[in-house]
């Protein structure tokens, strides 16, 4: 019997999928909806202490490629596929007191879906630090069963918030502190993907005591020019700042994230995100060792949070289980991680003949050890 439950950071999902902290999870009618849908677990929109005011006009966008691939526009028209959302929305512009009674009622009506609070706070002084503590202690006194520190916003002004914690490997360390200091639930780390080498970043957290990593948030990125305008096709009299980008376009670049991750941390808990849509993408993620998923720019075109997605996601995954019967698959843990080794060095990739190619240094170079191709 195919059986989707599964277990992450100590905490059982009823299924490996959740909504990502995004407009699907910034309301409680959104998210008893979602659980409703089928939802395992919901990660709820960044919650803070400081002001929140957005951009004017829009604050999310799609790009989509004609059929035939001639224009990539974010102008809405037909017979076009879906390459990217992009999107320069701050986190929740609601407060943590109008949160906390939401969160509560919301674990009172699902106590048995899983409900994660996205929280963030600034870095650089004592008092943000404590603001950290203060957010911890609030939701988890409502009642969630996991908390997600946000250090990948890609749009902050501030230098110690979002994303610029993300790239500060000692901010990533002493903010996790902070909250684990008070913490009485499991603590996520979404670190941001705009970093040389996601491992230094994951590595202080880890040490800052860290239960899971979740990546990636969006990559920085700019709306395309309007020929016609020579304007972007999003900006506000005419400017526009960097945003970040989701959807299909960033799978391949997520995975690549995903796949430093873990390698370098085989036994730690890792939650992918990053274009997902339907079943294979996640079983890509799974198959490099991730242990749930989430998901934002798919659910936020399907009905605002995606009832069609996760229908598509535990239908996918039970039918692929039944398909790998034969090999006493049965759950998620029995090919967790299963292509994990699949990434290696170049050197280490086939040639026409593995003899003639060294890693790109002359044959036998003094003091260099000759690759050995692992097959
Ligand atoms: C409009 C929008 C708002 C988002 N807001 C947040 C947020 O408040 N906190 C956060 O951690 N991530 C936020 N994200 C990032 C998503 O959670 C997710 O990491 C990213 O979109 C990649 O997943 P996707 O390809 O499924 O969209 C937002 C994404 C979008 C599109």
């Amino acid at each position: 019997m195919a059986d989707l439950s599964t277990l992450f950071t100590g905490i059982r999902f009823e299924n490996p999928f959740l909504l990502a902290s995004a407009p699907p999870a910034e309301s409680e009618s959104n998210i008893l909806r979602a659980y409703e849908a089928g939802w395992g677990g919901v990660v709820t929109k960044t919650i803070g202490l400081h002001p929140v005011m957005n951009v004017r006009g829009p604050k999310t966008k799609f790009l989509r490629a004609d059929h035939d691939g001639s224009r990539l526009s974010m102008a809405k028209r037909p017979d076009t596929t879906l390459m990217a959302s992009w999107n320069w929305e701050l986190i929740s512009d609601k407060p943590l007191d109008w949160w906390v009674p939401r969160l509560e009622a919301i674990k009172k009506a699902w106590p048995n879906r899983v409900l994660v609070a996205s929280i963030m706070a600034g870095s650089g002084t004592d008092k943000e630090l404590h603001n950290w503590q203060i957010l911890t202690q609030a939701v988890q006194d409502a009642g969630v069963d996991a908390i997600e520190l946000n250090f990948s916003c890609p749009h902050m002004d501030r230098v110690d918030m979002g994303s610029n914690v993300g790239k500060d490997p000692v901010l990533c360390s002493v903010s996790t502190q902070a909250v684990k200091a008070v913490a009485r639930v499991p603590v996520w780390v979404k670190l941001t993907p705009a970093t040389a080498d996601i491992v230094e970043e994951a590595t202080a957290t880890f040490l800052g005591g860290a239960d899971a990593i979740s990546s990636s948030n969006t990559f920085p990125a700019l709306p395309l020019f309007d020929p016609a305008t020579l304007d972007f096709e999003v900006n506000v009299d005419g400017y526009v700042s960097s945003g970040g980008l989701g959807g299909p376009a960033i799978l391949p670049q997520s995975l690549a994230k995903m796949a430093q991750l873990t390698q370098a941390f085989p036994d730690r808990e890792l939650s992918g995100i990053g274009g997902i849509s339907g079943f294979d993408q996640a079983l890509s993620y799974f198959l490099l060792g991730c242990g749930t998923v989430q998901v934002a720019t798919a659910a936020m075109l399907d009905h605002a949070i995606g009832p069609n997605v996760i229908a598509a996601l535990t239908r996918g995954m039970t039918e692929f289980l039944e398909r790998n019967a034969d090999r006493d698959w049965t759950s998620l843990a029995d090919f967790r991680g299963l292509r994990r080794g699949r990434v290696v060095p170049h050197s280490q990739i086939g040639r026409p003949d593995d003899s003639d190619y060294h890693g790109g240094y002359e044959d036998e170079a003094e003091g260099y050890a000759v690759e050995v191709t692992a097959r």
